[in-house]
């Protein structure tokens, strides 16, 4: 053991779960809760309700599960909120979404349908192909902020809660840069004062969490609290925050092939990505404005793995290309193929063909229900700002300038089981040498 345990406060009261988009993602999360609190279901594919952590050697065998070890939220403390701009509750729009099967979410339908959306923030101009009436107006952009941080507050003192968290998980945002309004809380807060265009609604939803005292995750590629602006806010109130898109399916599967073929010094000649899905997600995706916001954090996983300046004999010039196709058959049943080609010995060339018929929402449920329960723990601990360890969930992890993202999956998942190893005071592992992929 070592003397660096930080002091945790309890998970003591209610944590509230303050949704942003309540579409196919966030109905699936908050049906998938309300089924395993009833014992309908298991968490599946949720790190904080099934995993373990191995604590010192191991001949010690001393395993406990993760939610053992580190205070969490316990899921029947847990009440949720949300915005849309439409304003049919949980349990319509699951219904529309058609992830789940009308048998279980009848099952769960009270809850359901006692959740209805608050009026959102949003502009067409960031979401070509969404309309909706379910929206808040105001004088400016910094009056829609005070009106969000007055619904958080409020949400908490209705529902009783001790604690909120925010998680994005509203639709993908046209493509923006940082810019010279983003580079400071000043700079920041006039051009909302100002209308500015290169404020987004989710920067405004990012603001008035933080500015709440609220951790937030963004769940979507946007840039959101990715600008220094943000992260200082961040970092100045003590509030957790961390992004950017769930990493599920297809790019899922890169951080977990990618590593493999650099671990053997495998060459890449090119990876060529093409997915079909038909949910409201892949319609605005549709939108070449959200799809180039999707195509840059899909884009940069496997250079940033495979290292190509260091390794060009390797992996100079590899082609990689990603196409999503709105296809509406599918809905939210994805089906993505990847094309690898790749050569080895003498440089002799070989394919891998990957065929994965997915299920986004069904994937991405869990990683929204560790993000809430991990950021609602990062705040008890007084862990403010940039949650890097958080990079397990992300497909275009946060870092901080000077840094560049991590996105082999096996890292990720050491470094955010050694932050939680260093939050209680246990001795690191490193897994040195053979021990590399084999943790637990
Ligand atoms: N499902 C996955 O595997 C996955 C993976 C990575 C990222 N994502 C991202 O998560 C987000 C949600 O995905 P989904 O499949 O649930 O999409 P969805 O279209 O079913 O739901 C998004 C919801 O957000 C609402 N919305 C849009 N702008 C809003 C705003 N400003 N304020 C409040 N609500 C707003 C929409 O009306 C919609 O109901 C998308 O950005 C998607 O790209 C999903």
């Amino acid at each position: 053991m070592s003397d660096n345990q930080a002091d945790i406060a309890p998970a003591n009261g209610k944590l509230g779960i303050l949704l942003v988009g309540l579409g196919a993602v966030s109905t699936t999360f908050v049906a998938g809760v309300e089924a395993i609190k009833r014992d309908i279901s298991k968490p599946i594919g949720s790190l904080t309700q099934m995993g373990t952590i191995r604590l010192g050697k191991r001949t010690d065998n001393n395993v406990p599960r993760i939610k053992d070890f580190v205070p969490l939220a316990d899921l029947d403390d847990i009440v949720f909120g949300a915005w849309d701009i439409f304003e049919e509750n949980a349990f319509d729009a699951a219904m529309n979404a058609g992830v789940l099967e009308k048998d279980l979410l009848n099952q769960v339908s009270e809850q359901l349908s006692s959740l209805k959306p608050m009026k959102a923030v949003f502009s067409q101009k960031y979401v070509k192909r969404l309309e909706g009436k379910n929206v808040k107006t105001g004088k400016n952009k910094m009056e829609l902020a005070e009106q969000l941080i007055e619904d958080i507050a409020d949400f908490k003192q209705e529902n009783g809660c001790d604690r909120v968290v925010m998680v994005w998980a509203a639709s993908t945002e046209i493509f923006l840069t940082p810019g010279e309004i983003h580079e400071s809380v000043e700079s920041l807060e006039k051009a909302m004062y100002d209308d500015h265009d290169d404020i987004a609604p989710s920067m405004i939803y990012a603001y008035a969490a933080i500015k709440s005292g609220v951790p937030f995750a963004n769940g979507a590629p946007n840039l959101t609290v990715d600008i220094p602006a943000l992260t200082k806010l961040a970092e100045d109130e003590g509030v957790p925050i961390c992004g950017k898109d769930f990493k599920t399916g297809q790019t899922l599967m890169k951080t977990i092939l990618a590593p493999g073929f650099k671990s053997r010094m495998l060459g890449l000649d090119g990876w060529y990505s093409t997915n079909i899905l038909g949910n409201r997600d892949g319609e605005v995706l549709d939108d070449p404005e959200s799809f180039k916001t999707k195509e840059e954090s899909k884009l940069s996983v496997l250079e940033t793995i495979l290292q190509p300046d260091i390794y060009p004999d390797l992996y100079k010039d590899f082609s990689h290309v990603v196409r999503i196709n709105y296809y509406p058959p599918r809905g939210d049943n994805k089906e993505g193929w990847d094309n690898i080609d790749i050569f080895g010995w003498l440089g002799y060339k070989m394919q891998i063909k990957v065929d994965f018929l997915c299920r986004d929402s069904i994937l991405a449920a869990p990683l929204v229900l560790d993000l809430a329960l991990f950021l609602d723990l990062a705040k008890r601990a007084n862990m403010g700002g940039l949650q890097e360890w958080l990079s397990f969930y992300f497909k275009a992890p946060q870092t901080p300038d000077e840094l560049y993202p991590e996105h082999d999956l096996f890292i990720q998942l050491k470094k955010l089981k050694n932050t939680l190893r260093h939050m209680k005071g246990e001795d690191l592992i490193t897994h040195l040498g053979t021990e590399y992929y084999d943790e637990d």
